[in-house]
């Protein structure tokens, strides 16, 4: 990979500028916790598991910045830096489950607060190394579900840029391609951020696959056509039931897989998982600004007045679920066993 999505320094951590790209590649020191909620906030990176990482190394970040040598005081900082953190972007899981794991570590012990930092550094590290884990071992169980010669389509961008590094859908694509799977990717654009057509088909074409853009709304017709053979899309959250979030439209392409006979598969590590959510129609979905539907890379394309909504995920109920990766193993329905199962 020629990029990192995330770079820790000594007391800071360099990030890659996501809303640049494709066309420039620009690193942003962040140095303190409000640093790490803008990133997150104005995403200059996203992606459910990156999301988690940057806000992990948050807040070690926050704890680094507080003066004081009392532990209660310490932490009750520490907390609310975590409580501003979270509240950066409301659906994907990994923001949370990444700041709860952190807070655990802050509370454990009875350490001075120098050393809590020290320990919170090092937590943080983990977490990055472990993504990155998760997202090889997802990729050693979906490549045996992808078969050679396949098209396949995804959804967004759930490839390196949206984790700590290799990525979790584009992740499976890269470990069948280096079991010698020849591959043929479709990148649908995932209009309004455009995420697919800036980030997936960069990231994609930066590792020599074959891949095609199309705008979301024809993925109908290429699938009608015979040309899809399959769909793996990453997720923000999944249910205890097995419903998935994840970039709106994701829903749309789960049901034309499912009209067309398509395999439909979704790639997301354990920390996406939320056991407390019984089913997606619990998940919070995030409304963006107004600002991003009516315009194209900053030009105005609706007329003045006009009303808009722009909900940046939706949610696909689990029956059309094919199968889910997860770093632990592929799991089937029924889902409300299955992921049981992994969560234990
Ligand atoms: O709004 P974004 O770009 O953060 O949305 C990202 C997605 O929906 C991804 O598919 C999801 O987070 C999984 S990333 C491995």
């Amino acid at each position: 990979m020629a990029f990192y999505t995330l770079i820790p320094k000594k007391d800071h951590i360099l990030l890659l500028d996501q809303r640049l790209l494709p066309g420039k590649t620009r690193y942003l020191k962040v140095r303190t916790y409000r640093d790490a909620y803008d990133v997150i906030k104005r995403m200059a990176v996203r992606g459910a598991p990156a999301i988690g990482v940057t806000a992990a190394f948050g807040v070690w970040l926050g704890a680094r910045s507080v003066r004081t040598n009392s532990r209660q005081k310490y932490l009750s900082e520490l907390q609310k830096a975590s409580k501003h953190l979270v509240s950066a972007r409301p659906t994907a899981y990994n923001l949370s489950w990444a700041v709860n794991r952190m807070m655990e570590v802050a509370r454990s012990g009875n350490l001075a607060p120098a050393a809590v930092t020290a320990a919170l550094y090092k937590e943080a590290v983990r977490i990055y190394h472990e993504d990155i884990d998760a997202n090889r071992k997802m990729g050693d169980y979906g490549a045996r579900l992808i078969k050679n010669k396949w098209t396949v389509l995804t959804h967004c961008n759930a490839g390196a840029l949206a984790t700590a590094g290799y990525g979790t859908a584009l992740g499976v694509l890269r470990s069948a391609k280096d079991a010698g799977k020849e591959l043929k990717i479709f990148a649908d654009e995932t209009r309004p951020f455009l995420q697919g057509a800036r980030l997936t088909a960069w990231e994609l074409q930066q590792d020599g696959f074959d891949v095609t853009l199309i705008t979301d709304n024809m993925a109908g017709w290429m699938m009608k056509q015979g040309l899809i053979h399959a769909c793996i899309v990453g997720a923000d959250r999944i249910a205890a039931n097995g419903d998935v979030a994840n970039k709106v439209g994701t829903y749309s392409v789960a049901v034309l897989a499912r009209a067309h006979n398509i395999p439909f598969y979704v790639a997301a590590p354990s920390s996406t998982f939320d056991p407390a959510m019984s089913s997606g129609d619990g998940i919070i979905i995030e409304e963006r600004p107004d600002k991003e539907v009516l315009t194209i890379a900053g030009t105005r394309i609706a007329p003045a007045g006009i009303k808009v909504r722009n909900p940046a995920f939706d949610v696909t109920p689990a029956k059309y679920v094919t199968a889910i990766i997860t770093e632990k193993g592929v799991l089937f329905p029924p889902y409300k066993k299955s992921i049981q199962k992994l969560l234990v």
